[in-house]
């Protein structure tokens, strides 16, 4: 399947998951939205339809293909909100997005930025391209091999949410990293475990309560009937606060 065509279901679903987090966690306003890296998908404009969002959201992608994409389908799901496209990498974006703001989203994005970094033009010169998920498996083992690079790049993408988190005043900082269902099949381990790392490092960045958030995400979109739920796999998977990182000014003032 094309990377650029999204299961409907899938981002639905995801979106919902964002969509309770943010209604049961953020307290404050919902006028400036920050969303890094979405690639030819809508999940957060489906989270943030359950707003009736008519605010600001940026979103940072290096790949201008997919920032028309998203104008475009976003603007279908969230006909009131200003949909502002910043076509940068993640570390060069800083000073073009708000200094202070409400919500910063991220869905599944760090195994993307560690293996764009590793393969710089040839990443985005190729998503969207029918062969992309094999250059990517390939990619993966081969960084997989290479210590010092794996090293320096996991390092490289955590200095970057710490110099973000550390300079940006942000309410609600939410970010999912579960595992994908695509690389299962492929039978190899490099990119969960190079992501894992990554995203442990990130998360040691911020406060969170696992419980709560493990409370939060006991529901069921899908209904509780859902064969998927039975076998416990969204929930330990998606469902799953270790695959999440969630932060809220508002929470951390009150613990
Ligand atoms: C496949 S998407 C991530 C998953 C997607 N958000 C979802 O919900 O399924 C990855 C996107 O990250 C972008 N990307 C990769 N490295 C980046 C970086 N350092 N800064 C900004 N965008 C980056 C790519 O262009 C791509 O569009």
């Amino acid at each position: 399947m094309s990377e650029k065509i999204a299961d409907d279901e899938w981002e639905w679903y995801i979106g919902q998951l964002f969509a309770k987090l943010i209604e049961k966690v953020h307290k404050g306003k919902l006028k400036n939205v920050v969303e890094l890296a979405p690639g030819f998908r809508y999940k957060v404009a489906f989270a943030l339809k359950e707003f009736n969002f008519n605010g600001n959201i940026y979103v940072i992608d290096t790949n201008l293909e997919v920032l028309e994409y998203v104008k475009e389908k976003y603007l279908k799901l969230l006909p009131e909100a200003n949909i502002i496209c910043i076509n940068s990498t993640f570390r060069n974006s800083f000073e073009m997005i708000p200094q202070e703001f409400d919500l910063f989203l991220s869905n599944h994005s760090i195994d993307d930025m560690i293996i764009a970094e590793y393969m710089e033009k040839v990443y985005t010169n190729n998503l969207g391209n029918d062969d992309f998920k094999d250059i990517l498996s390939k990619a993966w083992v081969e960084l997989g091999k290479d210590k010092e690079m794996k090293e320096t790049i996991i390092n490289n993408v955590y200095l970057s949410f710490k110099k973000f988190f550390e300079e940006k005043k942000i309410e609600t900082i939410i970010m999912s990293q579960y595992k994908s269902n695509l690389y299962f099949k492929d039978k190899f381990t490099e990119m969960d475990e190079i992501t894992e790392n990554c995203f442990n490092k990130i998360k040691q960045l911020i406060q969170m309560d696992n419980e709560n958030i493990n409370k939060i995400l006991k529901f069921y979109p899908f209904g509780e009937d859902d064969e998927r739920y039975n076998g416990r796999y969204l929930l330990d998977n998606t469902q799953n606060a270790k695959n999440w990182i969630v932060s809220c000014q508002h929470y951390v003032n009150m613990v």
